[in-house]
């Protein structure tokens, strides 16, 4: 962006030739999107680093040497041995001789995300799931990377500590992405209100009553969207636009009190900025990540066909609703952690993600999820100014908090 808004990631300027990337979390949703982009756009990028969890060690050989990748990471370190045999085989497969000096060098361990936020790059992308995402995206913006921003935790954990750098920060959240594109319209100070668009998630419509009942497979179909377990929950929830309320104040320094949240069932309008003489900016397309991913990749520049466009020719509905707060208390308390601010969010947020893996785990109902998360928040004292051992010890407490509380709830 220019001057208008916050998220100006000016680090990324030269354009002598394509892009270095390194990818982290590449063997998930947002991951393998990425990668689809920077296949069909080589000219533009290049993938230099592959981190994942170890999980999925063969889907990430496969893709480290598709890509001819220099290094790759996983930070559970007992998967560093599968990770080497899958990455023979695959290099067997393309016919490398052993030992041949195209295989990445491997980081295995609880550093090794951080270490390969480090690597020699122009733009990080951040796409793990959780707050185990704040280390690596302090080490690549403290290593002077530019950072296109899917893991919003990390951000929501870091809070003060992150937003030093948010003229290196470009948000991959379809919605913060539309945000930044509408706020290209105008400057900072003609904003009025952001409003972000909710689709409503798989349980729009339903009362508190009716959702006691709800099991992991209800959570996880969403209508809209195809993303990883733990963001398809935070949908059904409503975390999500509560973590996302938080993401928006943070990215565009705009007050909680002029940040709204609307649904709208059609997940196509992706957000909208309100301007003070009562213009409002939208942003639209089909449901596809692939579009914020490449403009967050290619920041400032738009990346040509990055996906489908909207068919206007044919006859389009765009609905909104306002949202249930009754039903869906997250948003509003997510509001409230974010304007405690200090160590709030970053409590909000670890609470939930213990609440998400017992539910998912079957050992919580889905309604008790957002209530330990109050329950965690109003337990938990606040720290002003955290330094990053701050933040950590603040999450360990609010999970040793959360699972406490989930002991007996199961
Ligand atoms: N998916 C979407 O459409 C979407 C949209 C907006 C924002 N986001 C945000 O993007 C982030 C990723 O979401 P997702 O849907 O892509 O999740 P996902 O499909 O579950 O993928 C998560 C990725 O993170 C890796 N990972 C997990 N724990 C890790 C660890 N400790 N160290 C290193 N890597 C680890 C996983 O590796 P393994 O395969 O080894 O487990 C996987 O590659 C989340 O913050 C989410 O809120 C997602």
């Amino acid at each position: 962006m220019t001057d208008n808004g916050r998220v100006t990631a000016t680090a990324v300027t030269s354009d002598k030739g394509p892009r270095d990337v390194v990818l982290l979390g590449s063997t998930g949703s947002i991951g393998t999107q990425a990668l689809d982009v920077v296949r069909r756009n080589p000219d533009r990028f290049r993938v230099v680093g592959l981190g994942a969890g170890g999980g999925r060690v063969g889907d990430l050989a496969a893709q480290a040497l598709e890509f001819g990748a220099e290094a790759v990471a996983v930070s559970r370190a007992s998967a560093l041995e599968d990770l080497q045999l899958a990455l023979y085989a695959h290099a067997q497969r393309r016919g490398y001789a052993r030992g041949e000096s195209r295989l990445p060098k491997i980081l295995a361990g609880p550093e090794a995300s951080a270490e390969l936020a480090q690597w020699p790059c122009d733009v990080v992308l951040n796409g793990m799931t959780g707050s185990v995402g704040l280390v690596p995206t302090l080490a690549a913006l403290r290593a002077g990377r530019t950072l296109a921003l899917a893991n919003k935790e990390s951000l929501i954990a870091g809070g003060p500590l992150v937003t030093p750098y948010l003229d290196r920060i470009v948000p991959v959240d379809s919605e913060h992405s539309a945000l930044a594109q509408c706020l290209r319209g105008g400057r900072l100070d003609e904003v009025d209100r952001l409003v972000l668009t909710a689709s409503g998630g798989p349980f729009r419509g339903s009362t508190r009553a009716q959702l006691t009942a709800v099991t992991p497979a209800d959570a996880l179909a969403h209508p809209t969207w195809n993303m990883g377990p733990v963001v398809t929950v935070n949908s059904a929830t409503l975390v999500n636009k509560g973590l996302e309320v938080i993401e928006a104040h943070l990215l565009f320094g705009v007050p909680y009190e002029r940040i709204d949240v609307v649904v709208h069932p059609q997940s196509l309008v992706h957000s909208m900025v309100e301007f003070t003489d009562g213009s409002t900016l939208a942003q639209v397309s089909p449901p596809d990540m692939r579009l914020p991913i490449a403009l967050a990749l290619g920041w400032p520049h738009r990346v040509p066909q990055a996906q489908p466009p909207m068919d206007w020719r044919s006859p389009q509905t765009l609905t909104f609703e306002p949202l249930d707060q009754a039903a869906f208390p997250a948003v509003g308390l997510a509001r409230a952690a974010g304007i405690a601010g200090g160590t709030a969010p970053a409590a909000y947020n670890a609470a939930n993600e213990e609440a998400v893996a017992a539910f998912l785990a079957g050992h919580l109902p889905f309604l008790s999820i957002v209530d330990t998360i109050a329950e965690v928040l109003d337990r938990l004292p606040l720290r002003e100014r955290p330094t990053v051992a701050d933040v950590l010890d603040v999450e360990s407490e609010a999970r040793r908090l959360a699972r406490e509380r989930i002991g007996v709830a199961a």
